[in-house]
Parts: C-alpha cells; sequence; structure tokens
C-alpha cells in the first residue's frame, strides 16, 4: 500500500536582536539556556522556507539561496530534521528549500529566522500541528534564539527551572505594534569578520573560561525584570540605559573568555562611542546601541531623533550601510501545496 504523498508546506520568520542576551546552555542535551532572555522580533527582514517530505528521496535535498547546502550548514538542518521526523514518526527524507531577502553572511541573525522557518516548515509538512509555544521549544535545537523568532513583538525565552524543560519556551510579551515610535536603526559596518565559531560553541568557552559569567548571571534576571517593565510602559529613558549595560555585560562575558571572544570592528566600536557621546549631548537617554556575536549594530532610538542620528552615525569611517526596522511580526505559514494522494 502506498503511503499519501506529503504537503509541501512554506513557512517564514524574521531574524530577532536579543536585548538580553542568551549566552549559555545549561543542559545541551535539551538545549536549555542558563538564564532566560528577551528580543524584539524585526520587520522587513524574512527567512522563507519550503519543506516537503517524500518517500522517493535517497537523502534529504538543502539548499540555501538557491545553492546546494554543503558541510555544517547542510549537517545542521539534516540533524535538525531527524528531530522532526523522530517527533512525527516518519522516515521519508525532505527536499528543503530555504531564501532569506537579506544577505546571509551578513551576521544579521539569519540562523534565528532560517530555523525558526525551518521548524514551521517541516513540522507542518511532517503532519505535525504544533502550538506556536511547542514550535518554540522545537526550534531551539536548531538555534537557540530561533525559538525567538516563532513570535513577533517584543518575545521572552523563559530559561525555566525543570530539568525536563517543559517550562522553557519563547512566548511573546508584547506585540509588533506595541510601541510605534521604537524603531532600530541597523548599521552594516564593512569588513565584518565571518564568524570562526559558531555561537552554540563560543557561549559554552565563555562558560568554561569566564570569571565574570557567574557575575552576570546574578546580574541578567534582575535586568530583565527591569527592562520588561520598562517596555511596558514605553519608557526609553529607562529602557536604553539597561540595553546598553546588558550590551557591556555580554560584550565583557566575551572579552573575559579565553581564547578571548572578540566580535568587533573599530567602526562598530566607534559607533558604540558616537551614541554614548550623542546621550551625553542630549543630557538624557535618545539611543542604545546593541550587538551580538557579530559586528553589526543595532542602535534602538525614537522616531523624532532618527534622522539626526543616521546622518551622524552614517559619517562613521567604515559604516557602509544603515537600515531602519521595527518591531516585526512572529513566523507564519505561507502555503501548503495539498498533494492528492496516490
Ligand atoms: O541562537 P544562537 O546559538 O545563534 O546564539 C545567539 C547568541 C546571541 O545572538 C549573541 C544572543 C541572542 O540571544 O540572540
Amino acid at each position: 500500500m502506498s503511503r499519501p504523498l506529503l504537503p509541501s508546506v512554506t513557512y517564514e520568520a524574521a531574524p530577532n536582536i536579543a536585548l538580553v542576551k542568551y549566552w549559555g546552555v545549561r543542559d545541551p542535551t535539551l538545549a536549555l539556556p542558563y538564564n532566560s532572555s528577551l528580543s524584539v522580533t524585526l520587520d522587513r527582514l524574512r527567512s522563507r522556507t519550503t519543506v516537503r517530505f517524500d518517500a522517493a528521496l535517497g537523502e534529504d535535498r538543502v539548499s540555501l539561496n538557491g545553492v546546494p547546502a554543503t558541510g555544517g550548514p547542510r549537517e545542521g538542518v539534516v540533524r535538525f530534521l531527524d528531530r522532526v521526523r523522530a517527533l512525527a514518526g516518519r522516515s521519508e527524507r525532505a527536499d528543503v528549500r530555504s531564501a532569506n531577502n537579506f544577505p546571509t553572511a551578513s551576521g544579521l541573525a539569519s540562523s534565528a529566522s532560517g530555523f525558526a522557518a525551518l521548524a514551521g516548515a517541516a513540522s507542518l509538512a511532517a503532519g505535525l500541528a504544533l502550538s506556536d509555544r511547542d514550535l518554540s521549544r522545537l526550534a531551539r535545537f536548531g538555534s537557540g534564539s530561533a525559538c525567538r523568532s516563532v513570535f513577533g513583538g517584543f518575545v521572552e525565552w523563559r530559561a525555566g527551572r525543570r530539568p525536563d524543560g517543559r517550562d522553557c519556551f519563547a512566548r511573546s510579551i508584547y506585540g509588533p505594534d506595541h510601541w510605534p515610535e521604537l524603531v532600530d536603526l541597523v548599521l552594516l559596518v564593512r569588513d565584518a569578520p565571518v564568524k570562526q565559531v559558531r555561537s552554540a560553541e563560543a557561549m559554552q568557552a565563555t562558560v568554561r573560561t569566564s570569571a565574570y559569567f557567574p557575575v552576570r548571571q546574578r546580574e541578567v534576571p534582575g535586568r530583565l525584570r527591569r527592562m520588561r517593565a520598562a517596555i511596558g510602559a514605553r519608557r526609553a529613558d529607562r529602557l536604553f540605559p539597561l540595553v546598553m549595560e546588558e550590551c557591556d555585560s555580554f560584550r565583557q562575558a566575551c572579552e573575559t573568555t579565553r581564547p578571548t571572544l572578540d566580535y568587533l570592528t573599530s567602526a562598530s566600536r566607534a559607533i558604540l562611542a558616537e551614541v554614548r557621546d550623542a546621550n551625553q549631548r542630549a543630557g538624557r537617554p535618545i539611543a542604545a546601541y546593541t550587538h551580538d556575536a557579530g559586528a553589526h549594530v543595532h542602535v534602538f532610538t525614537l522616531r523624532r531623533h532618527l534622522v539626526r542620528l543616521r546622518s551622524q552615525l552614517a559619517e562613521i569611517d567604515g559604516v557602509e550601510r544603515t537600515l531602519v526596522v521595527r518591531p516585526g511580526p512572529g513566523g507564519r505559514t505561507l502555503a501548503t501545496a495539498q498533494k492528492a494522494q496516490t
């Protein structure tokens, strides 16, 4: 008896930028983080992924931006598909096509949007109908930060306390329209180094070798609580200092890792300095910088400061391009082509 052909499912998801960083895994088997994190899902930028399981395929076929994936990126996708197959009780190999509407190597968190889109498309294509919460539980196995890209707006990934990880999941705390004044000015810097070590490995080096890591772990929960309150009250004067404090703490954790982790270029550092100066000149926090494990910098500000700030920061030597983004929607299914039963 032949099995019915499985549907082809397309799902899209956006990158997110962390205001409170995920940096450290407490349980690698269950992909559980040490601390809760908080992010903003971005509009305009998207990963779109189509998955179809097919009994006729001898192995998984993976294409990223139109090019067959090889090595580490392919292995990451295949491992993730194995997890979906195990969950769904299936053995068919899959055809996966994924594309970003932004440069993949640009360091704009394509692993978060990519694995959130893969989780959405692969789970549905395998016949699983997961809630968004369960989708976030699945997505973190591809890339931790991917669990936050399932949701739109302001998203908290709760680390949870249970050893079985049931209380570890992401959820939207405020929707994309919560704070229309808030904008994220993304500054893409020239010659951003290509990541040598995957974040998942780099953060474990921090856990093992940084004397500052335990200090950071004590600070983060309070900072996250205060940030959540500042976002709830739309208080930029409270939020912006916390965003920079957290970014500085993340950078200190990286710099005290042995061997040290340095993701910034001189242009990135000049951006941080200019934001500090702009706040000093204004006499209050009008902007906040943050960066992930890469050289590009996100500068949060309010709409009324954007034009001026953008022209000041765009002038910095080594800033290649600026991009204005806002909080955007979560992941969504685009199309499910139901195949006829054979
Ligand atoms: O999700 P990963 O394994 O790519 O790690 C993400 C690490 C940071 O981007 C630096 C922080 C975060 O919370 O997104």
